[in-house]
């Protein structure tokens, strides 16, 4: 028996956490063996650690890769809300795991500067910090992807909450 990995990535701000969230809730109500893991939640039970140029970004989704892999193995299921936008990441969990469901949540460069909920984005182009993915530092697409969804109005998230639960059900 092996568990489902709902694998959410995108940029900053893409809407991960929020759409994460709710599947996870969702599935979790259908199959009690169901956990939520946020990117940003493993830097902070990791001790923060890591910093965010590209070799600490690579290393740390390595990590959560595995760490999913362990759990998927174990019959758990887990949904995943990670930015982890790196070809070898994308390689490993699609050979690594079996119910693999890779979503990516493509939200406009545009409307990610204007959200700017972490103050990432203005931030990065004023020049006040480095390591933005997707102002400072390419990312992989990914090209294979099981859903590819644009967040771009809220009216999009019930209906990109839905797609998700439809597809790995
Ligand atoms: N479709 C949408 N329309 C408008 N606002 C949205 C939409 N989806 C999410 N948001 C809002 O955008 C902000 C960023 O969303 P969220 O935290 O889910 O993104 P994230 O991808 O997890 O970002 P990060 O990588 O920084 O953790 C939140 O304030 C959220 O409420
Ligand atoms: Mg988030």
């Amino acid at each position: 028996m092996s568990g489902k990995l709902i694998w959410i990535t995108g940029l900053a701000g893409s809407g991960k956490t929020t759409i994460g969230k709710s599947v996870y809730k969702a599935l979790k109500k259908k199959q009690n063996n169901t956990v939520f893991i946020d990117g940003d939640t493993y830097r902070e039970i990791t001790g923060q650690t890591f910093g965010h140029d590209k070799k600490a970004r690579l290393n740390v989704a390595f990590q959560i890769a595995r760490m999913c892999k362990f759990m998927t193995g174990q019959n758990i299921n887990v949904v995943c809300s990670t930015i982890s936008l790196f070809k070898e990441i994308h390689r490993f969990n699609r050979l690594n795991t079996k119910k693999y469901y890779e979503i990516f949540i493509d939200t406009d460069l545009e409307v990610l500067i204007k959200r700017d909920q972490k103050k990432l984005y203005s931030k990065a182009i004023k020049g006040k910090i480095k390591n933005v993915v997707g102002v400072d530092m390419s990312f992989d697409k990914p090209i294979n992807c099981h859903l590819h969804l644009t967040n771009n109005s809220k009216k999009e998230i019930k209906v990109n909450i839905n797609k998700i639960i439809n597809l790995v059900k």
